[in-house]
């Protein structure tokens, strides 16, 4: 059977409230352990030769109705996490980007975002996509009223993709962790011939060697994309 490939990996975050309530912890420890999960993912993915875009799930446009603390620790956490993994981002050949409604975000944050994407511009290893106050929806609804703006009448499927904000590639190997098996509103335009993977384990938990396992299981399959 041939390999499958697999460039564009998405990964579906979830669970960080869980793993902490189980240790007795506050939500906001669970998502300092989620954070530094993102980083041993992005590394292995920044050294596996085959994946070229690993996108991450951050923050929907949903979140907002967490309550008022846990959104203005995500955000603090956010801009921490940037700061924090330029050195990484640079070691391991990772560029950056951000996708998602990012003008609802404080100015400070914007910066931040901006200049990790202008500082890791040149990398080749891998270009991690951080989702943030991102809905696929949302997205496509954009790209349409974009490309009528230009004064088109009727579009075709490559205009619309290249129209969105993830024009890279259509995603291959969708994981969601936790156990729940939801799309969330989740780059629902690029997931259309993606394999799906669905883990019990809670994100903060989530490995290297697990995702090692579970790309393992993935080049086993056969991927008709419709044909026989
Ligand atoms: C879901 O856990 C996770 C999120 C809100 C998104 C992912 C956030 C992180 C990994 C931490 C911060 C990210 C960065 C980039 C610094 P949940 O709170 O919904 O868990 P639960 O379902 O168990 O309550």
């Amino acid at each position: 059977m041939p390999k499958t490939a697999l460039k564009h990996l998405a990964i579906i975050m979830d669970g960080n409230g869980r793993w902490a309530k189980k240790r007795g912890l506050s939500r906001t420890k669970g998502h300092e352990a989620g954070a530094e999960a993102i980083r041993d993912i992005t590394t292995y993915c920044a050294a596996h030769t085959e994946i070229e875009t690993a996108t991450f799930y951050a923050f929907s446009t949903e979140n907002w109705k967490r309550p008022k603390l846990e959104v203005e620790f995500l955000m603090k956490l956010l801009e921490r996490y940037l700061k924090n993994e330029l050195a990484t981002y640079q070691e391991h050949g990772v560029r950056f980007k951000a996708i998602g409604c990012l003008d609802q975000f404080s100015k400070a944050l914007q910066k931040c975002i901006a200049k990790t994407e202008e500082l890791t511009k040149d990398n080749t290893n891998l270009t991690q996509i951080l989702a943030l106050n991102y809905g696929s929806r949302s997205e496509i609804t954009s790209a349409v009223n974009k490309l009528m703006a230009e004064g088109k009448t009727s579009v075709s499927e490559e205009e619309i993709s290249q129209a969105l904000q993830t024009p890279y590639t259509d995603i291959d190997l969708l994981i969601r962790t936790s156990g729940e098996q939801r799309l969330s509103n989740f780059l629902l335009w690029q997931i259309s011939y993606a394999e799906f993977a669905f883990t019990p384990t809670l994100w903060p938990d989530f490995s290297a060697e697990e995702l090692d396992t579970i790309i393992h299981d993935f080049t086993q399959r056969s991927r008709r994309f419709g044909g026989l």
